[in-house]
């Protein structure tokens, strides 16, 4: 449509210069001032001009009414003049001989702008804290991630995707302790990081203790872990070796659920890596005067900027949160020279980024603005009854399982012949929880409900997905016919679906500049409304006129690459059969 737009634009110009060759404005200015009509009836595109009065001195009405006689041709198929609208209808001889065949052509690739070519953006998601349960919160920062890094591939950047896995701190002292006491090395081995987890719940029960029923807390076992963390840092063998295993054990599992949302990362370097980079950064604050002591603990003022100080070095010398962040981003910088760094997070970490990004900028690191936080709403979950075997918390793998069950159900009812069931269950479960927690807008809190999420006839993934699954049996249909160069386009239907897909890479490019992914699943909700509506009213195989029976293929050809092409930005897998 961006191509479309600045063709159409390109006419009002010559029509504006005939009003007043003086005026200041370009083709491209106009083209942004395009907008979609409230009601497709009225056109494809809208150009209000009273945006034009002032330079033109005239009347919306009288701007409109002129201009509209000089619109013909090319991609315009009718212009009228409606209360100082200038209302644009696409010509369907247009659709047919440009979209449908750019997008034949450039097949998955249709829509792909470029603006990224040459630059490179690091993204920092998903980044579970090992040991502590992968739960349904951690969703979010990894499919939002994930989209984001697909979409600055898309457009052409370089992207490294990095997990920053919470690998170090007191919760390792804490875990090393419960082990000694109640672990077993097969048990592990067998159970996994279910079995860790179970560890440092007990061990955080344990200290913490239980007024009520007169269980007292206990201090000396917290005491213990610091110092089993102590013995770590000061690279006790014994210590190395069970960190590296709990290590090891986590990611086994993590890769079990990436696997399943077809996430790889580029790097897993973790909290832990940065240990030995921290000090030089310490060391840069505290010659700068940027450090300040504050009740034994090391500091940087922030109230100057109405925020509370970041903390840099506890009271023992021990460094936290943020003095980790900032040793990262100075690295990743040098190693990998990004133009943008996103981390994604949800919104309670704001504060946390705007402190240290603020840091980064005073200690004079001139990239600080091309560090992006990039936050999002909560989710919690309403009527869906899943296990919760960890307290109160909802484990992302859990989540995953049960709708793939309930997905294995239907399946049993409606196709129960369907060869490879187990992979084609587990794309639609786990594409139903994606496509569901996408459709919103990041920043929304939601509330998830599993049901919902899995229907077949809602704005759903399971719904998408069957919409690519029946591109792909029409076309294995017809896969024996042999496809000419003429194309009609000689329906409504046929009409809307390449209109709908010609916006592809202005969505791509909206999603990007919003950082919103759920811009790309209601594209995909469009085009599988537009393909269906079309599937229903126009005969494919069996259309009698060749030439339209070919167009109608290419038609369907066309929208499966398009969709394919989106499902990859979001995690979304494709389906050829359901
Ligand atoms: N591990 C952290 C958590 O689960 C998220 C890390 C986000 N990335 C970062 N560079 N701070 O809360």
């Amino acid at each position: 449509m961006l191509k479309i737009k600045l063709e159409i634009a390109e006419k009002i110009y010559d029509g504006v210069k005939k009003i007043n060759p003086d005026a200041e404005i370009s083709a491209a200015d106009i083209a942004a001032m395009l907008e979609y009509p409230p009601d497709a009836s009225m056109g494809d595109l809208a150009f209000p001009c009273f945006k034009l009065s002032r330079a033109l001195r005239r009347s919306p009405v009288q701007i409109a009414a002129t201009i509209a006689e000089e619109l013909e041709g090319g991609a315009i198929g009718s212009a009228d003049a409606v209360n100082g609208y200038l209302n644009i209808k696409i010509s369907n001889e247009y659709l047919g001989a440009r979209v449908l065949p750019e997008i034949l052509e450039k097949k998955e690739n249709y829509g792909a702008p470029d603006m990224g070519k040459g630059k490179t953006v690091v993204l920092d998601y998903s980044s579970p804290n090992v040991a502590k349960p992968f739960h349904i919160g951690h969703l979010g920062t990894t499919v939002i991630g994930h989209a984001l890094k697909r979409l600055h591939e898309f457009a052409g950047y370089k992207c490294v995707g990095i997990n920053y896995l919470g690998d170090w701190g007191t919760q390792f002292g804490k875990l090393i302790v419960a082990y000694k006491l109640w672990g077993n090395k097969e048990q592990i081995e067998e159970g996994g990081i279910d079995k860790l987890v179970e560890l440092y719940v007990r061990i955080n029960n344990t200290i913490k203790g239980d007024e009520e029923n007169g269980i007292p807390a206990r201090a000396d076992l917290a005491d213990q872990a610091r110092e089993e963390f102590h013995k770590m840092e000061i690279g006790d063998e014994e210590n190395i070796a069970l960190w590296k295993w709990f290590v090891e054990i986590s990611l086994a599992e993590y890769e079990k659920t990436y696997k399943q949302l077809g996430i790889e990362f580029d790097s897993y370097k973790g909290e832990s890596f940065y240990t030995d980079k921290m000090p030089a950064q310490v060391e840069k604050l505290r010659q700068s005067g940027l450090m300040k002591i504050d009740d034994g603990a090391s500091i940087v003022e922030l109230e100057e900027y109405g925020m509370p100080p970041c903390l840099i070095l506890k009271r023992d010398g021990s460094t936290l949160y943020p003095t980790r962040d900032i040793a990262a981003a100075v690295y990743r910088k040098e190693h990998y020279g990004f133009d943008k760094c996103i981390y994604v997070t949800s919104t309670q970490q704001i504060l946390h980024f705007k402190q240290w990004f603020k840091v980064v900028e005073l200690m004079g690191y001139d990239w600080y603005d091309q560090l992006v936080h990039i936050p999002y709403g909560t989710v919690s979950l309403n009527g869906a009854k899943l296990a919760t075997r960890t307290g109160n918390v909802v484990l992302l793998k859990d989540l995953f399982a049960q709708a793939i069950e309930k997905v294995k159900g239907i399946m049993e009812e409606k196709n129960p012949d369907l060869c490879g069931r187990d992979d084609i269950a587990e794309a639609v479960g786990v594409g139903a929880v994606v496509f569901y927690y996408l459709t919103n807008n990041r920043i929304k809190d939601i509330n998830f409900n599993l049901e919902d999420a899995l229907s077949f006839d809602g704005n759903t993934g399971p719904y998408v997905q069957y919409t690519y699954a029946r591109t792909c049996s029409v076309l294995e249909k017809v896969k024996d016919v042999e496809l000419g160069d003429e194309i009609v386009i000689t329906t409504d239907e046929e009409a809307t679906l390449l209109k709908t897909m010609a916006q592809y890479e202005g969505r791509v490019l909206g999603a990007i500049r919003d950082y919103e992914p759920s811009v790309i699943t209601r594209f995909i909700l469009d085009v599988a409304v537009a393909f269906n509506k079309f599937y229903h009213e126009c005969r494919i195989a069996n259309e009698q006129d060749e030439k339209v029976r070919q167009t109608r293929i290419k038609l369907t050809e066309a929208a499966r690459s398009v969709l394919g092409s989106a499902f990859s930005l979001i995690c979304l897998k494709k389906t050829e059969r359901i």
